[in-house]
């Protein structure tokens, strides 16, 4: 990976994205749908494994990434990347998902909280170049007791740690509309699935996809209705949001597919009838289903991939991988 150097900045691209999190899965998605539109991407990311992108993007428009290594909590770090590269646009994904919080609360409120506040820090400082932050909140900001459908404008009692975290966020984007003019769009994924996804509480779903696609037994860990979000709608969300020119600190729920886990696995066996997949244990700490107006009103249309068709792209992109 690349020092955060003085590299050049090509005069020919319409917008140069910085996208933390560029390692994982969403940020992979992210990269794809900036390159699609003819912009830059630049990735900021503390590890160093770039398989998710080489799995979304293949290796020559990985080769098109450039990656800086760096620590979303090092300011100076960020903020060097954002003028050395003359960065238009702010995607911000890099954070630690439930399992990782839960197993170092520390380290995780320092990622997902202070990590955040340099984000909107950084930018604020960066107006005349960069119009606002779009960033990544959770249906974590939710419990099990919020109502279902959950109101869009409710999300008060997350009930993990990692859930707080995301909350702070969205009151940080708040306080920085308010007292430094910071526009920003805050988006609550529930359960992310596609290729790429191989990580954190839900990550089941589509690990049990890859399982199926290599003839492989696969046992998923929760069990209950939830909402599905195609990880190439949430990447495509993001950048428009990151585009949206919007004052304020909006905030929105994705308008993913409720499904049960019986209907999950149907999918999936729809593809490959003879896949062996069961499921298992506790209902998600979230309502079932969100309230989800609020993007397509404020900010654009929210892609909407039907589950049958993102699991069947799903299973498809894994076999031409493989
Ligand atoms: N995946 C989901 O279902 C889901 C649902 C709701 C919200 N989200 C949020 O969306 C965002 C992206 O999710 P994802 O599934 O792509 O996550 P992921 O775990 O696949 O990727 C997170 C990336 O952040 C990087 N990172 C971690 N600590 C860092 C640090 N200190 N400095 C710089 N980079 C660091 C990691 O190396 C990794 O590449 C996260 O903020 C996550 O909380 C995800």
């Amino acid at each position: 990976m690349a020092p955060a150097s003085h590299l050049l900045v090509p005069e020919d691209v319409s917008e140069r994205f910085l996208v933390t999190g560029v390692l994982g899965c969403l940020g992979a998605w992210v990269a794809r749908a900036v390159l699609a539109d003819g912009g830059e991407v630049v990735g900021y990311d503390l590890g160093e494994d770039t398989a998710r992108l080489r799995l979304v993007l293949g290796d020559e428009d990985t080769d098109r990434v450039t990656l800086v290594r760096g620590d979303i909590t090092d300011l100076e770090a960020l903020e060097r990347v954002l003028d050395d590269h003359a960065i238009t646009r702010v995607v911000h994904l890099a954070a630690l998902q439930v399992p990782f919080v839960r197993a170092n609360p520390p380290l995780g409120m320092r990622v997902n909280v202070a990590g955040t506040v340099n984000v909107f820090e950084a930018v604020s400082g960066r107006l005349d170049r960069i119009p606002g932050v779009a960033y990544a909140s959770s249906t974590a900001v939710y419990s099990a007791s919020d109502p279902s459908p959950a109101p869009e404008l409710g999300g008060t009692t997350p009930s993990t740690l990692y859930g707080v975290s995301k909350l702070a966020d969205e009151g940080m984007a708040r306080v920085y509309a308010a007292d430094r003019g910071l526009p920003s769009v805050g988006l609550r994924p529930y359960v992310v699935y596609g290729p790429g996804r191989d990580q954190g509480m839900t990550s089941g779903p589509t690990m049990a996809m890859l399982a199926a696609t290599r003839g492989e037994p696969y046992a998923i860990g929760y069990s209950g209705t939830a909402q599905y979000d195609y990880a190439p709608d949430v990447a495509r969300a993001f950048v428009m949001a990151a585009s949206s020119g919007r004052a304020g600190a909006a905030v929105y729920n994705a308008p993913g597919v409720a499904a049960s886990m019986e209907e999950v696995v149907t999918a999936i066996r729809a593809v490959v009838p003879e896949a062996e997949i069961t499921w298992g244990g506790d209902t998600l700490p979230f309502p079932p289903e969100l309230e989800a107006v609020g993007f397509d009103r404020d900010v654009g249309p929210f892609p909407r991939t039907a589950l049958d068709a993102g699991v069947a792209a799903t299973i498809a992109h894994f076999r031409t991988a493989a």
